[in-house]
């Protein structure tokens, strides 16, 4: 009988689990949970027995396929999969792939719930700015930046976007201002939420070159990932414009120092959210058990990540 390892260092909600179970259980496979491990050698051993793994931002390293010697296909529930060595995997013939859309709902609140947080000086009693009418520059346009737009749209702000990589008509299709390149984007906005993927290309990319040419009152929110900044040079930013504030999912590298020079104009989640709702784990998990389901039984690789 197939095994199928759920290893989650922050959990799905149980309601999610509990979906998932049913599909693995329905298709006659048994589920291995793993959860809030501390140390990876948690996650060798319970490896070691699985044909099928779904995880969330876990580490799926070479050593992590090394030990998990019965392993096919490993499923990261959720969009990015800068966690899973995709070299190691394809060199093993493991199948990697995510589930594209299906926690993005979830982000795309997060991101403007990040951004009504910082219109209104957090939360801290005194008087703040609204959102209606104000320029929101979306940084690539997959499934969290048009859910974004789609939100954004109800709140009346004036929405453009930037992303080289979706068709042309994508961005107008969905009534959202295209522009040219990266720099016009930060030019134009006062708000800007991030949605690149971390890569080779990326990481680091965000730096004083984008950032400076926002407004002095500039809030960018990340509910990316925390490597595509550059953070010096944002700690320079937000030293040459007063006002410019930061709101991250992702706790930077320098936590304590943005923590300590910012207080007031910085905030970082305790652990990353995005995703963190019911519905997010349910549609993500079970659409990771499903995959799985489906690539045992029919072969089906469409969500396929590595090479
Ligand atoms: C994603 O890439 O899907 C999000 O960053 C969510 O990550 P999480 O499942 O670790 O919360």
């Amino acid at each position: 009988m197939k095994k199928v390892l759920v290893a989650t260092d922050k959990p799905f909600a149980p309601v999610a689990v509990k979906g998932i179970r049913q599909v693995v259980e329905k298709a006659g496979y048994t589920l291995l949970l793993l959860e809030k491990y501390t140390t990876p050698e948690q996650l060798y051993e319970a490896a070691a027995e699985a044909d099928a793994m779904i995880v969330r931002s876990d580490l799926v390293t070479r050593e992590v396929m090394n030990a998990a010697k019965n392993l096919k296909i490993v499923v990261r529930a959720g969009a990015g999969y800068d966690n899973i060595d995709l070299a190691a995997a394809t060199e093993k013939g493991i199948v990697a792939m995510n589930t594209p859309g299906q926690n993005s709902n979830a982000v795309a609140e997060l991101a403007l719930g990040m951004m009504v947080y910082s219109a209104r000086g957090m939360f801290s009693g005194k008087s703040g700015t609204e959102l209606r009418g104000k320029k929101l520059g979306i940084h690539a346009f997959g499934f969290v930046g048009r859910y974004v737009a789609m939100i954004a749209k109800g709140f009346g702000m004036d929405i453009y976007a930037f992303d080289p990589f979706v068709p042309a008509e994508t961005i107008p299709a969905a009534g959202v201002k295209p522009v040219a390149s990266a720099e016009e984007l930060y030019k134009t906005c006062q708000y800007i939420s991030l949605h690149i993927p971390a890569n080779a290309e990326t990481k680091k990319s965000i730096g004083l070159k984008l950032l400076s040419l926002m407004p002095d009152d500039g809030v960018l929110v990340n509910t990316a990932r925390k490597e595509v900044i550059q953070e010096e040079e944002l700690m320079q930013v937000m030293e040459q414009k007063p006002r410019y504030q930061y709101l991250t999912d992702v706790a930077p590298d320098a936590f304590e120092a943005f923590q300590e020079k910012f207080a007031g104009r910085y905030y970082a989640t305790p652990k990353k959210m995005g995703a963190q709702t019911e519905e997010a784990n349910i549609n993500a998990g079970i659409a990771a058990a499903e995959q799985i389901r489906d690539f045992f039984e029919k072969g089906d690789i469409r969500f396929k990540v590595n090479k």
